[in-house]
């Protein structure tokens, strides 16, 4: 796979400028988007081929970075124990002016065909489709009976994959899904909430987050949400097959149609935080004067 980027070369303060710049401007048309997710924006830098892809993470206390930093680490190398080729991932950080941390994973660019739901897409023309897809979705499959328990989770979507000669590998791992022995989550929620209104804090910490921890840890629900959005790829005519495999590999039983429902139901609750946080920036920008800190996703593509 393709090796890490030789970081010597990152000058974090002039990337941070970058994307300060591009908060300020409220655009970030001068970032080379890589990816939009739920939480946060990955773009390629310097140059639109990078050699860096970057996602800036929520800004961080110091407390709070001194319990993220290790649990990465650890994330990594739980991902790793269990048989997960991991794309190489360097968290740099750096303590702004005003106080805050602020952290980003970097991993080298990967060409947009090496991506599993593009892999996935050009291999759907083909007359061994079905073949080519059961294969790479059996080995995902595969690493989910591998990985998964009370302690380690993982979120498998389609868009966290990639596409090697060695096989499968991953990429969204910012988020250390990792429990302790007494059941603890080492992923800290308050750095992610940091980036929602305060008024809804609490009801998130409460009811939303515990939910949406719990469903990375089961393989049940990481099977409804990977072929749930499969919708979102339009890769919608595979869930079936999905759904098949797991059954098969992991004795996980789901209908197509409930799998539909899950990501008709994750949409709307995450097209909700993101009004939500929509609304918060203008409200911060043109009531507060003062600059939103952080980089929403844009218009997430939902193919449906
Ligand atoms: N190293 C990379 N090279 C090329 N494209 C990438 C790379 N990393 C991410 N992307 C693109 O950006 C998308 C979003 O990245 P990623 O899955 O890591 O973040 P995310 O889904 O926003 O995570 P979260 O929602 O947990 O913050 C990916 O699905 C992919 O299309
Ligand atoms: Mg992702």
């Amino acid at each position: 796979m393709t090796a890490a980027p030789d970081l010597a070369d990152l000058d974090l303060a002039v990337l941070e400028q970058a994307v300060d710049a591009a908060l300020a401007r409220r655009d970030d048309a001068a970032l080379h988007v890589l990816g939009y997710g739920e939480i946060t924006t990955v773009f390629a830098w310097p140059e639109p081929d990078g050699p860096y892809a970057c996602k800036r993470l929520p800004l961080f206390t110091k407390a709070r970075f001194a319990v993220y930093q290790p649990a990465f680490d650890e994330y990594l190398e739980a991902l790793a124990a269990r048989g997960v080729d991991v794309l190489p991932t360097a968290l740099v950080h750096q303590t702004r002016a005003d106080g805050w941390i602020v952290a980003y994973c970097i991993q080298p660019v990967l060409p947009r065909d090496a991506l599993l739901p593009e892999v996935m897409r050009q291999a759907g023309g083909r007359d061994d489709a079905e073949h080519q897809i059961g294969t790479l979705l059996g080995a995902l499959i595969d690493h989910l009976a591998r990985v998964v328990d009370e302690r380690v989770g993982i979120d498998a979507q389609v868009s966290n994959w990639a596409v090697a000669d060695s096989g499968l590998v991953y990429l969204d791992v910012s988020t250390p899904f990792l429990r302790d022995a007494d059941g603890r989550d080492r992923f800290d929620c308050d750095t992610y909430l940091e980036s929602i209104p305060a008024v809804f804090r609490g009801f998130a910490r409460r009811f939303v987050i515990p939910g949406v921890v719990q469903t990375y840890h089961s393989t049940r629900s990481i099977v409804l949400n990977l072929a749930g959005h499969l919708t979102k790829e339009g890769l919608d005519p595979w869930i079936p097959l999905t759904l098949e495999l797991a059954r098969e590999r992991l004795g996980v039983d789901l209908t197509p149609r409930e799998a539909r429902r899950h990501y008709r139901n994750d949409t709307r609750l995450w097209g909700l935080i993101q009004r939500v946080r929509r609304i918060d920036r203008v409200w911060q920008r043109r009531i507060r004067r003062r600059p939103y800190p952080f980089l929403l996703p844009g218009p997430v593509d939902r193919r449906r």
